[in-house]
């Protein structure tokens, strides 16, 4: 079967995994109204194409936090790879180093950090993060992903609790038992008591607020980026706070139910944060023109969930080289359809802001 686009591919996940795991990677919260409204949003956006531009020659690159990556799209933290594949997160690793981007290390992987950077070792990468109940866990990680060389923490702060995932009530979404979060593991070996995707319930902090950033500072000296800000208001709390960048994300709808479509929220977390520190977004993007919208409303970086999980189902890491290969074909396609020769001229004037 010829892959063509990203819908192949989750076509081709939804055929052939277990219906506990295809529910458990495209589960949304409740209504999954926001999880759908993520990709629709984007068709409801139109470009404003310039022409006669001669775009011979076209340049994807662009960076992120300093450092050169091949388009502006990396990975988004997503748990439990080895459902989809069995080298798991080694095989996204080595997709992700060989396509140059950025790849966002979930907390919850089924390989251990350690095996990831053996799997990838000239990788770039970033390290998402929570924030547990016991601070001692969250220390440990973040000196041992430091010493690994992961690049930046990236903070996830939607998860006070988990939101309400229909299906996986329905299906008891359990891992199974050969698969652990790698992580950690030994460290819950010995708690008795409901367990929540692949850890004790209740073992994140819920009372976590802006202190705790400060916090976080004072453990490492990595980038800190904060993933799941939705507002302004949050986002400039987040520069006053000194982080150094921001991920708009709703975590693909699998939270707040009722909550905007990452790429409605964008523009006035850009207006607000004036370029003091770099904004991202993830959160519905399946082909190059929702990237192209995404930077031209200011993301600096898009990263893409459940498709990265939808070609590791299919081929590994060829799978995951091929789901990237496809979305950077496309960006530069559409990159070239309208005007663009390289990222740095992606802006707002591509954007068609009203239909009049
Ligand atoms: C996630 N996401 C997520 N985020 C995070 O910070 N830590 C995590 O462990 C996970 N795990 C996870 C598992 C699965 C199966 C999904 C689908 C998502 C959220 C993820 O980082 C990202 O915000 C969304 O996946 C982006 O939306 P798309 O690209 O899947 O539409």
């Amino acid at each position: 079967m010829a892959m063509v686009c990203l819908t192949d591919f989750e076509e081709y996940a939804k055929q052939h995994l277990s219906k506990a795991t295809w529910d458990y990677y495209a589960a949304g919260a409740d209504e999954c109204c926001t999880r759908d409204d993520n990709l629709l949003a984007y068709k409801r956006i139109r470009l404003r194409p310039r022409i006669l531009r001669d775009v011979s020659v076209s340049d994807t690159r662009t960076t992120v936090q300093g450092t050169e990556i091949s388009f502006p799209v990396g990975i988004a933290p997503t748990a439990f790879h080895c459902l989809a594949w069995h080298e798991g997160e080694m095989a996204t690793a080595r997709a992700t180093e060989a396509v140059n981007t950025c790849y966002i290390t979930s907390t919850y992987s089924t390989c251990s950090v350690e095996e990831i950077v053996a799997a990838a070792p000239n990788g770039y990468r970033w390290f998402q993060l929570y924030v547990y109940r016991d601070r001692k866990l969250s220390e440990q990680i973040v000196h041992r992903v430091e010493a690994l060389g992961y690049k930046a923490l990236v903070l996830t702060v939607d998860v006070p609790y988990t939101g309400k995932r229909r299906n996986d009530i329905r299906n008891q979404f359990k891992l199974p038992p050969h698969l652990k979060v790698k992580n950690f593991d030994g460290v819950f070996q010995e708690t008795a008591g409901p367990e929540e995707y692949g850890i004790p319930a209740n073992t994140l902090d819920p009372s976590i607020s802006w202190k705790d950033v400060y916090w976080l500072q004072s453990l490492t000296r990595l980038p800190i980026i904060i993933k799941g800000i939705l507002t302004k208001e949050d986002a400039e709390l987040a520069v006053e706070h000194g982080v150094q960048g921001i991920i708009v994300s709703n975590h693909g709808g699998r939270q707040l139910d009722g909550g905007p479509a990452t790429i409605d929220a964008l523009s006035e977390i850009v207006d607000t944060v004036q370029g003091r520190i770099e904004v991202y977004l993830d959160g519905g993007i399946r082909t190059g023109s929702d990237v192209l919208k995404a930077v031209a409303l200011g993301a600096k970086c898009v990263f893409i969930g459940r498709p990265a999980v939808w070609g590791l189902a299919y081929k590994g890491e060829e799978g995951v080289r091929e789901v990237l290969q496809i979305l950077n074909d496309e960006f530069r396609l559409s990159m070239a359809l309208s005007g663009c020769r390289n990222v740095a001229e992606i802006n707002r004037n591509l954007i068609q802001f009203s239909k009049l």
